[in-house]
């Protein structure tokens, strides 16, 4: 198959390839998406052969269920049952945006896009792109985030072509996402709103608009492993993530401190003629004195640590490092969604100076 590109970047967009697009959607293809979160890998959701030539092209377990992608409030209540008072006052709050919500399904979503799961996870994205796609086609689009599976999330269409390309029908190249980390996943199904995947949208932010929220317990980690021994319930979150070909340790403490640690054990990885990567911002590149350095953006402006991420982390794939040091990013929005990928890919190891 050749993965056709259709360049969508520009407004107004061009409905020709929205058109195109959403026709291979309604014939059961497939068709990468910008969203504002990372690009999508979209079939119909309500199609369970789509469903199944999603998990194929991503190389995905098809027991990690899907986010099924719509445009109107409606479509979230066509396809659960049992929706709580705070799925209307969360989508007010924040649909279309990064936040996507974990309720009982109906029906109408097939268990191929589930997961074989009674629940469905629904997200309306705030992408021109996408809701032109989801409303042209007239499908609910199932998109799990369009990279291999064992890959950084893709945030710009080259991305999506470096690891779906003869995979996919097309990708709609929307250019450069906004945001850079996935979506907040949020279950509503039991008592009190649970946080099972952090992203932009934190814990204060739901809080002001629900009250009570509580972070997954299998998500909340220290250096041992997650602190309650308990599993995440979202099925992704239990699989050994992403991590970069070179080993990747987080060094955290005052900058000082920390840069003079890098640069310590840059000098010692050298020495023993490994070559050595290091995830740095603009204020403190200059001070590292050797190695590969890659700004990830700027610590005062959090939400450029998030957009530069993924494509530092694939970045370093290409360089052919051996190690990478990084600076911590507990940032005071996006910390906890920023820290969570990152200590991921570094399999939780940190030193604290
Ligand atoms: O920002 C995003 O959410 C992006 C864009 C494309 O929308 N999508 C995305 O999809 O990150 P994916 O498939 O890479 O991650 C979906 C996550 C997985 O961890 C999956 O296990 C979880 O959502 N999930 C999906 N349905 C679920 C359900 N019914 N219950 C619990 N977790 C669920
Ligand atoms: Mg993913």
């Amino acid at each position: 198959m050749i993965t056709k590109i259709m360049d969508v970047s520009e407004e107004p967009i061009n409905i020709d390839y929205i058109r195109e697009a959403s026709e291979i959607l309604k014939n059961g293809g497939l068709v990468a998406f910008p969203t504002e979160t990372v690009y999508g890998l979209g079939g119909d959701a309500t199609d369970m052969e789509a469903s199944r030539k999603i998990y194929a092209a991503k190389g995905r377990p098809s027991d990690n269920p899907l986010i099924v992608h719509i445009a109107r409030y409606e479509q979230l209540e066509a396809i659960t049952e049992n929706l709580p008072k705070t799925a209307k006052l969360l989508a007010d709050a924040f649909w279309p945006g990064p936040l996507t919500m974990v309720c009982n399904k109906n029906q109408v979503i097939p268990y191929e896009t589930t997961g074989g799961l009674d629940t469905v996870a629904v997200r309306m994205p705030n992408n021109p792109v996408a809701l032109a796609l989801i409303n042209e086609s007239g499908c609910m689009i199932a998109a799990p985030s369009a990279n291999t599976s064992g890959r950084p999330s893709p945030t710009k269409a080259s991305h999506v072509y470096e690891d779906l390309s003869g995979k996919i029908d097309c990708i709609l190249d929307g250019g450069p996402v906004d945001i850079g980390l996935e979506s907040t996943i949020v279950d509503l199904t039991e008592d009190v709103v649970t946080i099972l995947r952090p992203g932009f949208i934190n814990m204060d932010m739901l809080r002001e608009v629900v009250g009570e929220v509580r972070m997954d317990p299998g998500i909340v980690y220290n250096d041992k492993g997650t602190t309650s021994g308990a599993r995440p319930k979202a099925p992704g979150m239990r699989y050994k993530h992403y991590a970069p070909k070179g080993d990747l340790t987080i060094v955290s403490g005052d900058e000082d401190d920390v840069v003079s640690k890098i640069n310590e054990l840059t000098a010692q990885a050298i020495a023993s003629d490994l070559k050595v990567g290091i995830i740095a911002t603009s204020v403190t590149a200059d001070r590292y004195d050797q190695g590969q350095i890659l700004v990830i953006g700027d610590r005062a402006d959090e939400k450029s640590i998030a957009h530069n991420l993924y494509d530092i982390l694939r970045r370093f794939d290409e360089l052919g490092v051996d190690v990478i040091y990084s600076e911590s990013f507990s940032t005071p929005q996006m910390g906890q969604a920023i820290m969570n990928r990152l200590l991921k890919a570094a399999g939780q190891k940190t030193i604290e100076v």
